[in-house]
């Protein structure tokens, strides 16, 4: 076999072997769990859900690229008081308030290209086992006791406040703004306080386990503190999982929704799989649930025996207008608006690739960031339509008037092998710290250097020859390794492109970092104009 078919798929030939006769290893050298918050179902998906899971289904991605077994969990957050009461509100049941909801976000995940490999929804049999059996190994090692509670409570956030939280704040949540209820009733409270320790050793001894830098220093900051023991059971309603030693009470939403993690690997029902998945897992999630994740969930999984996570990544919101989106400031923006577009908002159709690109890009992985549609418009056309939309026009295009629209192959000491190279190990970095913002930056530089290339050599000026072949070899070979490397932000418009640079299969399938070894484009394969990848908007 020709070297440069080494190590991908062509139109003729597959292979697992690496450059220079290495066989790729078909089993997986490591695993990958990614999850996503799981969503309340009193309100639609908007852009805030999905800049979480598309940030998440990305991060899959390029761990299957990796060649790492990855699992990749997403789904609805479906019991408790505020979906009971939103249920009335609409004259519906709460099942059928959650039926229809998660439907709403399962439909929106396959519209933006989710690769999850499971949608769990906190009603199924499955979680109710689950959540029984670690709640029980918790009461059974002695950290559950039950006392009568009072206090202010919000209902959005399902959860209680302190007087002196409440008295800040003037009566209301500090974070909805909304009036705090007082809430009066036999809970039963899980000791957290007796995991302060435990818990600061922990983050000691796992100093990367919360990312940043400053949500680990915020989480720590809560928990030095001192920590009180928090109620987990409610009377006051019963659209919940009830609580296996005492039914008439059922599981706080939070203990119930946090459990959702290692329901779905097995936990309390198939041990081999839990032990497979669990600890090394990559919790995503939004800053006004750091307490919940990075304070309470290793607190309870410490008083079951099981090893806190491995990694929890903590982003900010997304604003819209400098304010976090909600029903009641009528700010939110719907994905489907922005993938299809939008006559009666003025909004032009971004595509599933284009809307992906924005939300991985736009915002580095930890502050705020405003989402501005104008902000938004001016990266589509500046980085797909000019830059990658662009190269593959141009190249298409040449390719056709002087090699007959077949493709040559690349130079092995082409200038742009150690851009390559460079792109690469940045990329892979990037990817590695939930950088994906970073991620797609370098790889963009491989794009805009391409580009100046054929700038500097203009290929279209110059009669067919070896001269020729040698710029648009290159830039096929970049265009190839684009493919892959930014393929878990583009899956559509990567696997197009694989295709119309005349490889088959797709750009996914290729195995990392072999396939972004400079060289392995193989020439002779045709090469297809198209339409336009990313047409220009407006
Ligand atoms: N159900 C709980 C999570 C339980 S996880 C065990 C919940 N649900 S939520 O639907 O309100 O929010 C889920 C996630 O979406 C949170 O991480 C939240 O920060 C995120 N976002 C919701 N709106 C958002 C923005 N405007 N911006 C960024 N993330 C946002 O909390």
């Amino acid at each position: 076999m020709n070297d440069h078919l080494q190590g991908i798929q062509t139109g003729d030939a597959t292979t697992t072997e690496a450059p220079g006769g290495v066989s790729v290893p078909d089993v997986p050298s490591q695993r990958f769990y990614v999850t996503t918050p799981i969503y309340y179902v009193n309100d639609i998906p908007h852009i805030g859900h999905a800049y979480t899971t598309v940030i998440a289904d990305a991060l899959a991605r390029w761990h299957r690229l990796l060649g790492e077994e990855t699992f990749f969990l997403t789904g609805t957050d479906e019991h408790g008081l505020k979906i009971q009461r939103v249920a009335a509100a609409n004259g519906i049941s709460p099942q059928e308030q959650a039926d229809r909801t998660s439907e709403r976000f399962r439909e929106v995940w396959k519209l933006l290209d989710i690769s999850n490999d499971d949608f769990i929804r906190t009603t199924e049999p499955r979680h109710t086992r689950s959540v029984q059996a670690l709640l029980q190994q918790i009461h059974d090692n002695g950290y559950i006791q039950k006392r009568r509670y009072s206090g202010p409570y919000c209902v959005a956030c399902e959860a209680y406040y302190s007087d002196a939280e409440s008295q800040e704040h003037g009566g209301n949540c500090p974070v909805h703004g909304t009036p705090l209820e007082h809430f009066e009733e036999d809970n039963y409270f899980f000791k957290l306080s007796e995991f302060t320790q435990p818990l600061l050793e922990w983050y000691e001894a796992n100093p990367h386990a919360v990312q940043p830098e400053g949500k680990r220093n915020e989480a720590l900051g809560l928990i030095r503190q001192g920590l009180e023991d928090i109620s987990i059971s409610r009377t006051s309603i019963s659209w919940g999982i009830p609580v296996p030693w005492d039914p008439g009470h059922v599981f706080y939403v939070w203990y119930d929704a946090l459990t959702n993690y290692i329901t779905a690997i097995g936990y309390g029902a198939d041990p081999e799989r839990f032990e497979t998945w669990w600890p090394s897992v990559h919790h995503l999630l939004g800053k006004d649930i750091l307490r919940f994740h990075c304070v309470y969930w290793p607190a309870m999984l410490l008083a079951a025996g099981v090893e806190p996570p491995h990694q929890l990544n903590v982003h900010g919101y997304l604003l819209v207008g400098g304010k976090k989106m909600s029903k009641t400031r009528l700010n939110q923006i719907f994905p489907a608006d922005l993938v299809n577009g939008n006559e009666k908002l003025g909004f032009a159709a971004f595509g599933v690739d284009g809307f992906r690109y924005q939300f991985l890009r736009d915002n580095p992985f930890g502050p705020d960031g405003d989402f501005s549609y104008e902000g938004m418009l001016t990266r589509y056309n500046a980085d797909l339509a000019n830059n990658l939309g662009n190269l593959l026009s141009r190249v298409a295009t040449v390719v056709a008037s002087k090699c007959g629209g077949i493709g040559p192959a690349p130079q092995i000491a082409s200038p742009l092998a150690q851009v390559a190279k460079e792109v690469y190990d940045e990329t892979a970095a990037a990817w590695a710290a939930t950088a994906p913002s970073r991620a797609l930056e370098a790889t963009w530089r491989l794009i805009r250097e391409a580009n100046s290339h054929l700038e500097a050599h203009e290929p279209w000026k110059l009669d067919p020859g070896p001269a020729v072949d040698a710029v648009l070899g290159d830039a096929l070979e970049v265009l190839r390794i684009v493919a892959v490397l930014a393929s878990p932000a583009l899956p559509t418009t990567t696997a197009e492109i694989w295709q119309r640079i005349g490889l088959s299969g797709t750009a996914a399938e290729q195995r990392l970092p072999e396939a972004a070894s400079w060289g392995l484009y193989p020439g002779g394969l045709r090469v297809t104009k198209g339409a336009a990848l990313f047409p220009r908007l407006s």
